[in-house]
């Protein structure tokens, strides 16, 4: 059985294994283990590139970590009476190659350099799924936006219908929102790509190491500069869990849109069946829990986010080991994100939207009310404010139409809107929902011909977004692919 070989020298002992458990960090450490490889043929090739490992020690390195690249780590290095995984593995190692090669991995390293790297090489794939999730989410917004384009619906403010609007303007609002949501994402990988390798413990090494060449062998595009604040700081990962925690609330909103357009009160929306549940006991339920468990998540997500920030903002400098009960909480929201998003985009691709019930709503509750002040200001020249509060008076009254209008005009002002000229068929025209939607055609606007350029452009950017993601997966794969070339090369 493999000794943790750390503890060997100065706490020889046997701990309990509720210690055991409690140090580890094993569950979490799974993330990352497929990079700790990769993480350690870059510091074993600047090794052996700068004399400091001999060329027969680099080799046998070598050949193992290439078979436990390509075959996996075994399961004994997962166990918990190693604290983490780079323990696991280096005890592996000194099995199989024997203490003299394979105690010389950890030359001028330290788990504190190693574990930051491992995390931000694992945190970059994650960061970039995330953001290719979000562009699959975007473009099935735009695509069911050009469907309804000319769809009219109830605006909401207060959840009150407000103003007419159209589903498509409805839908860009929240691709607008995603789209934030991975530039957000996006920024933050520029600073979770930069590499803490060779900074070891904190202080670097008296080894001369080239953090140059491991972090160009992995990738990065910078490194993570001071030593110190390389193996100390996690506010990179804190800053994707805040844009994850925002992100997902964007969801949660979208989510709760569901909720309600799906009850029979709404009725706006039939959602698939693959994202509905039924009842144990009412035979007739559909429930939306698909959308109610996201909205949840967004919960969750916040609070691993405010679990984070806690864990860091007692830290003195530097490595301080409550910084690896912060890493779960960050996996669990690239997860819980992970898992969301693509689900979010299967809902509203396979929704069932009924126009005619959300068009027939669009005029409930007098939501033409604005166009018929705007017309009182437009062809009357009255100010705003006396327009607005002739029509209040109409609808307190319980309705829009000339008599009620010229009644309340005669209270509220002193003023006669049929002596000015204001007939029916003038009111009939702008209380259409159809004519309060056309008519608002400006940029950003819910015009058909608004939404139409909007969706245009939006599908520009997206081609953009789409771009950064395809040539940043390629930066990664490119240097791994010379990785593994080197590391091959060094073996054969
Ligand atoms: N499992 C640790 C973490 O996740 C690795 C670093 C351990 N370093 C130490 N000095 N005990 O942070």
């Amino acid at each position: 059985m493999q000794k943790d070989q750390i503890r060997q020298g100065r706490l020889p002992g046997e701990r309990p294994p509720g210690v055991m458990r409690f140090l580890s960090s094993m569950d979490a450490d799974r993330w990352i283990a497929g990079a700790d490889l990769l993480v350690d043929m870059a510091h074993l090739l600047m090794l052996r590139r700068q004399g400091i490992v001999g060329e027969d020690s680099a080799r046998a390195l070598m050949t193992a970590l290439l078979d436990l690249y390509e075959h996996g780590l075994p399961g004994t290095a997962f166990d918990e009476r190693f604290e983490d995984i780079h323990a696991g593995k280096e005890a592996y190692l000194i099995e199989r190659l024997g203490e003299d090669i394979g105690g010389r991995l950890h030359t001028g390293r330290s788990r504190n350099d190693e574990v930051a790297t491992c995390i931000r090489l694992r945190l970059r794939d994650e960061v970039i799924a995330l953001a290719r999730a979000l562009i699959d989410l975007r473009q099935t917004l735009l695509s069911v936006a050009g469907q309804h384009e000319g769809t009219v619906m109830p605006g909401f403010t207060h959840l009150q219908h407000a103003q007419p609007t159209t589903l498509a303007h409805h839908l860009l609002a929240y691709e607008q929102a995603f789209a934030r949501d991975f530039e957000r994402l996006r920024d933050a990988y520029a600073r979770v790509d930069a590499s803490p390798l060779g900074s070891a413990a904190f202080a670097s090494t008296g080894f001369p190491i080239d953090r140059e060449y491991a972090a160009r062998l992995l990738g990065f595009s910078r490194l993570a500069e001071n030593t110190m604040d390389a193996v100390s700081s996690r506010d990179s990962a804190l800053e994707v869990m805040a844009d994850l925690a925002i992100c997902m609330a964007t969801a949660s909103r979208l989510c709760e849109e569901l909720i309600v357009w799906s009850t029979a009160f709404a009725g706006f929306v039939r959602l698939d069946d693959a994202y509905c549940s039924s009842s144990s006991i009412m035979p007739q339920k559909k429930n939306p829990d698909t959308a109610e468990i996201m909205r949840a998540k967004a919960g969750s997500v916040a609070g691993e986010l405010a679990a984070g920030l806690m864990i860091v903002k007692g830290l003195p400098m530097s490595y301080n080991r409550d910084l690896q009960e912060l890493t779960p909480h960050l996996w669990r929201s690239v997860e819980a994100a992970r898992q969301s998003l693509p689900l979010l985009s299967g809902m509203i691709s396979t929704v069932a939207f009924d126009a005619d019930r959300m068009q027939r709503e669009a005029g409930r509750g007098f939501a033409t009310a604005t166009e018929v002040a705007d017309l009182l200001v437009g062809r009357y020249d009255l100010p705003f404010r006396t327009a607005h509060r002739i029509v209040g008076r109409a609808v307190r009254h319980g309705a829009l139409d000339i008599g009620t209008l010229e009644r309340a005009a005669r209270e509220a002002t002193g003023i006669s809107l049929v002596e000015r000229g204001l007939s029916q068929e003038q009111i009939d025209a702008v209380l259409d929902v159809r004519h309060a939607v056309a008519v608002r055609d400006v940029p950003g606007g819910p015009a058909p011909s608004a939404v139409r350029s909007q969706i245009e452009e939006r599908q520009r950017r997206l081609c953009d977004d789409a771009a950064w993601a395809d040539g940043a997966a390629a930066v990664i794969q490119n240097a791994f692919e010379h990785l593994l070339t080197e590391a091959r090369r060094l073996v054969s």
